[in-house]
């Protein structure tokens, strides 16, 4: 998992909802200047738009989100899904990554959550919903026991915030849907807010 976040800043969480053009929506990203995306499943299409988006868009990495579950994962996987990311911790689904020895990005709330992770060999995680628990200061106190953890703040994160979140030692990247809001079918709009990222 490493690997895939440690050359971005911003991981774009995208869902996909009816009226937009997912074909159009990724070129704008990619316009955008962004290789990395996290397609959630949050409505019935995310894995048709993850095969999709893997079949017309060789060029960028997709990852599925919100996966909740192990079937969940296989049918990413299935999907042409290159990663996965959960917004919490569960064990189960957290061993069956490992042992499919496929990029997981699991979630974190709590030290207990990270120790459990730990245990398993996991060292890098989305920190949800990151300004909710308490923002940076409850990230700079994670540093403390957890020297070795990286994360990924998603949550509340937004343009005006990034560079904050992204500017902390433990931080690999930051993600959210600020740059396309779900629904946003405003392609031109979505390029020029990826295009600000530096
Ligand atoms: C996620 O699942 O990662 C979040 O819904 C993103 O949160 P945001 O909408 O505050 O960026």
């Amino acid at each position: 998992m490493i690997k895939i976040l440690s050359n971005i800043k911003v991981l774009p969480v995208l869902e996909i909802e009816s009226h937009v053009d997912p074909e159009k929506l990724i070129g704008s990203l990619i316009d955008g200047n962004i290789n990395v995306i996290e397609v959630t499943l949050r409505n019935e299409m995310g894995l048709k738009h993850i095969e999709q988006i893997r079949n017309k868009f060789p060029e960028i990495k997709v990852g599925a989100g919100t996966v909740l579950n192990i079937k969940q994962l296989i049918l990413s996987i299935k999907s042409g899904a290159q990663f996965a990311v959960s917004p919490g911790y569960d064990l189960e689904l957290a061993l069956k990554a490992k042992e499919l020895r496929f990029p997981y990005l699991p979630g974190v709330s709590s030290p207990s959550d990270i120790m459990s992770l730990f245990k398993i060999n996991f060292n890098v995680f989305k920190f949800f919903p990151a300004n909710a628990l308490g923002g940076i200061s409850y990230l700079k106190s994670l540093s403390g026991p957890f020297p070795k953890a990286l994360f990924c703040p998603t949550g509340g994160i937004n343009e005006m915030n990034y560079k904050q979140w992204i500017a902390e030692k433990n931080v690999i990247c930051v993600g959210g849907t600020w740059l396309a809001p779900k629904g946003s079918n405003d392609y031109k709009e979505i390029t020029k807010k990826a295009l600000k990222i530096n």
